[in-house]
């Protein structure tokens, strides 16, 4: 992690066995790094500042799991609106229902506009694919990591930032239960607990990792996938080009966005597109994020990654609660990686 490549190795391991460590220390056998990183319900937290990562997460990694949903909600109204604790029940209810509400039978949905379909339309737009893992950038939840590897062969791997998802992610993989609350109104959730099939589960994992510094070596993937991520990252073409420097050459990345930008998530500076009106793009996204993805189009361009395909106005509905859903058209283009130009030379 601190520019090595090393592999990290198992330290050890104090819950589960080697098969499945639910807890333990991984570590970074570099004399110059020497860095410890903790595995915690299953889930390895490998982030660039693990001591920051683990500090600013502190409540989300010692949360408890064995809180009853009456207990759970009186907490939730003690903190209130607007609590820390609030933020993360809407995330869990909305990535949660957009993962998992059509296997849910008390709340049948259509399924429309979900994160399934856009995953759908990616894979048709991607074929031919390469053999070979596959990572799910911003997994949240986990669905599409689990559809990914109930249709792959190889190993697939789902990574976010987000330690209460991951969690929801791990469980599932485990136990086969998505376990989330689902926002009524206000403050009132009910806590859902939607059984799933785990077909891939032994080739499939959840690690805590960050976008714009993922702990791999190049050439690593065939398939990437980062749906609706590139706009909630501080850096959107770092993000690109960390995705084409993990793919392998002939590899694919599916990815789409609303470019529904914020300066929360990142500076005005980083946006592609959504400012600079009187520019070659017009402030266009779309145009930027194609620019970006042929090699020599743009001073910017990534040199190991080009547009292959592209849908250009796909449904993507974020439930809020029950009488609220957020409606995006979302852009999805799929990018082939091309041999880094800066690169070893094969053959
Ligand atoms: C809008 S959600 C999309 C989730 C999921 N891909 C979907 O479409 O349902 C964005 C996801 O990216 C994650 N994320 C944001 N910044 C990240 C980063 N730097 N590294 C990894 N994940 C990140 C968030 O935690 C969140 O789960």
């Amino acid at each position: 992690m601190d520019g090595t490549d090393e592999v990290l190795v198992l330290a050890e391991v104090t819950r589960g066995g080697p098969e499945d460590v639910l807890e333990g220390i991984l570590h970074c056998p570099a004399a110059r790094c020497r860095q410890e990183y903790p595995i915690l319900d299953g889930i390895p937290l490998i982030v660039p500042r693990v001591r920051a990562y683990v500090q600013d997460n502190l409540p989300h990694l010692l949360s408890r799991s064995d809180i009853t949903p009456l207990l759970e909600g009186l907490i939730g109204d003690c903190c209130g609106p607007g609590s820390a604790l609030d933020a993360t029940r809407q995330y869990l209810s909305s990535y949660g229902v957009g993962h998992y509400d059509d296997l849910d039978p008390e709340t049948p949905s259509s399924g429309a506009g979900s994160v399934l379909d856009l995953l759908e339309r990616g894979l048709e737009l991607a074929e031919p694919l390469l053999p070979g893992p596959t990572l799910d950038v911003g997994c949240a939840v986990g669905r599409p990591a689990f559809e990914l590897a109930a249709r792959q062969q190889g190993l697939v791997l789902g990574v976010d930032l987000n330690f209460a998802m991951l969690r929801v992610a791990s469980r599932a993989l485990r136990e086969g239960i998505a376990s989330y609350p689902r926002r009524r109104v206000g403050l009132v959730y009910d806590r859902r607990e939607v059984p799933i099939d785990r077909p891939g589960a032994k080739r499939l994992d959840f690690w805590a990792c960050d976008a714009l510094a993922l702990p791999f070596a190049d050439d690593t993937f065939a398939l990437t996938t980062s749906l609706n991520v590139l706009d909630c990252v501080a850096d959107p073409r770092q993000h690109l080009s960390t995705l084409g420097r993990v793919l392998k050459p002939g590899g694919k990345v599916i990815l789409s966005s609303p470019y529904d930008w914020s300066p929360g998530a990142t500076p005005v500076e980083s946006w592609l597109g959504g400012h600079s009106q009187r520019g070659g793009e017009g402030g266009s996204s779309e145009a930027l994020l194609r620019a970006l993805l042929s090699p020599g189009a743009h001073e910017a361009s990534i040199p190991t990654l080009r547009l292959f395909a592209e849908a250009e106005a796909l449904p993507w509905t974020v439930r809020i609660h029950d009488r609220y859903s957020a409606s995006y058209s979302v852009h999805l283009v799929v990018a082939e990686a091309l041999q880094d130009p800066d690169g070893p030379q094969s053959g």
